[in-house]
């Protein structure tokens, strides 16, 4: 089949994999402000997604764009350092361009993390939450189009999209880390503006609990392409609304996300040790 995405997905395979000396096993997709926060691992190489032919470059502060390969423990990692939003004015195609390079490249689990404002009455800026599903309010999805075949079938199952077994796997390493791991349904709003609080309430009456920009596309991709997922979250503050005397800003977000991206770090790596290759 001759499909223009798949084309430029077999450029982009190509010349990663001309620089890559093993296949990584485990790819780490770094959100807003976390790529400062998670800092580089020592090793490894570096690519600036701009050398990559294809591959979308990311254009908002705090997304650094480059691709860190090295191992990590004994584990071929990929870490993604900034990600493309479909906010941003790009096609679906550009948002899961990155998660459909992994699964070609060979990569057999995708760990995505967001920061996120949090809708559960419960959940406090700062908390970390495993994602166990999502509500996808994009207004679109990655598939949309002629199925790419030798990605995945027409119809995917999301019933496990976030993979369960890792989810287990994330909750033991947060255990054996003293880290506190929250739980909770991520619902995917196209933004840039951030949520009325009616919206936020509409949202918590659909079973989220927390809300971001990103995340959904690459977990339906990853999902098409048999790809295991675990979702990781920083609740960065409060969603619109949810405190009536807070107003929301993006320095608030970083602000968190830098406090907390220590920790998450430590419950990754954590959780990488306990994955099998
Ligand atoms: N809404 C949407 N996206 C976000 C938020 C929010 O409150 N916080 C961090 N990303």
């Amino acid at each position: 089949m001759r499909d223009e995405r798949w084309e430029r997905l077999t450029v982009a395979t190509e010349a990663v994999r001309a620089r890559l000396a093993e296949t990584p096993v485990v790819a780490i997709m770094l959100g807003s402000g976390l790529s400062d926060a998670f800092g580089v691992p020592d090793g490894g190489m570096r690519i600036p997604c701009s050398e990559i032919p294809g591959f979308p470059t990311p254009t908002v502060p705090g997304h650094a764009g480059e691709l860190w390969i090295g191992r990590i423990g004994r584990m071929p990692i990929l870490l993604q350092r900034g990600r493309t939003h479909y906010y941003e004015g790009g096609s679906m195609d550009d948002v899961v361009f990155a998660t459909r390079l992994y699964a070609r490249l060979g990569v057999k689990t995708l760990i995505v993390t967001n920061a996120s404002g949090a809708i559960r009455p419960d959940l406090r800026a700062g908390d970390l939450v495993l994602l166990t599903d999502h509500i996808n309010m994009l207004g679109a999805n990655p598939l949309r189009g002629p199925n790419l075949e030798e990605l995945g079938p027409r119809f995917p199952d999301m019933s496990a999209a976030y993979t369960p077994r890792l989810r287990a796997i994330a909750r033991e390493a947060a255990a054996a880390e003293k880290v506190e791991l929250k739980e909770g349904v991520y619902v995917a709003t196209l933004g840039p503006s951030y949520e009325t609080p009616a919206e936020i309430r509409a949202f918590r009456a659909m079973g989220a609990d927390l809300v971001g920009m990103s995340t959904a596309p690459e977990v339906i991709a990853a999902a098409h392409a048999g790809m295991e997922v675990l979702g990781i979250s920083i609740a960065t503050n409060l969603a619109a609304g949810v405190d009536p005397n807070a107003a929301l800003t993006h320095d608030e977000v970083m602000e968190t996300t830098r406090r907390k991206g220590a920790e998450l770090r430590r419950l990754i790596m954590a959780v990488l040790v306990r994955l099998k290759m």
